[in-house]
């Protein structure tokens, strides 16, 4: 059988660029329904003053200022971001705020060069990085064993629920470039991660996951 444009596939990074390349504009404006996922998600990270946040995938910045809050003026947040006009709003926010403990690298996550060690990670809506191997353990290399990792975003609705997939698919198509993995969007972070917490809203269309890196597993489970 022929495969559809989104399905079946790996994230395709072309296809994510010329995404965002369209959306920026409009990027802050679509996701305001959303904000409350992204406040109740933040406090799942119980960052700690002077802590490192890594916020991959940072988009246009809009969780730069509640992660600053967690970590306080003695903390640091890197936002690692690949699409230009979304880092150049995230700049621009940075700039304007004059936060001078906000770190911005426009480069794909997979291949990020990230400085030292993390405290904590959050994956907001990041569902193209979730499923990249690479970018998965480029990240979790630079968390400190015990860090707190946060995953939120869109997923399938169960059976139960089924026309809330309507709005699942709608999102997702104009979000990511793979429909893969929807179901458990979290899976490959389980592989580093202790026990998951997965929290379902939105007739479970939508989740939050948190879960700690584990000791020893930098490369990931041994299966
Ligand atoms: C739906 S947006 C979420 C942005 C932000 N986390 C937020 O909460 O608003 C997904 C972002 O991931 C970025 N992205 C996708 N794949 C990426 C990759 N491999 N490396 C870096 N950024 C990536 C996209 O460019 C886009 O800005």
């Amino acid at each position: 059988m022929t495969k559809t444009r989104n399905e079946h596939r790996g994230p395709d990074r072309e296809a994510a660029l010329a995404q965002y390349r369209q959306r920026a504009a409009v990027y802050d404006l679509e996701l305001a329904l959303f904000e409350p996922i992204r406040r109740l998600a933040i406090t799942r990270l119980g960052l700690q003053p002077g802590d490192t946040v890594l916020d991959v995938g940072s988009g246009t910045g809009l969780s730069l200022g509640l992660l600053r809050e967690g970590v306080g003026g003695a903390g640091r947040v890197v936002g690692i971001e690949q699409s230009p006009p979304m880092m150049e709003q995230a700049s621009e926010r940075v700039r304007q705020s004059g936060w001078n403990n906000v770190a911005l690298s426009c480069s794909p996550v997979e291949s990020a060069r990230i400085a030292g060690q993390a405290d904590a990670a959050f994956f907001h809506f990041t569902h193209d990085i979730l499923l990249h191997p690479e970018a998965v353990s480029n990240v979790v290399r630079h968390l400190k064993p015990g860090a707190r990792v946060v995953a939120s975003g869109l997923k399938w609705a169960p059976a139960w629920a089924m026309p809330a997939n309507l709005f699942v698919a709608a999102a997702a198509l104009r979000s990511v470039t793979s429909l893969e993995g929807l179901r458990e969007p979290w899976s490959q972070l389980g592989n580093y991660l202790g026990p998951l917490d997965v929290t379902l809203l939105w007739l479970g269309s939508i989740y939050i996951a948190s879960g700690t890196v584990v000791a020893g597993r930098a490369h990931g489970r041994t299966r």
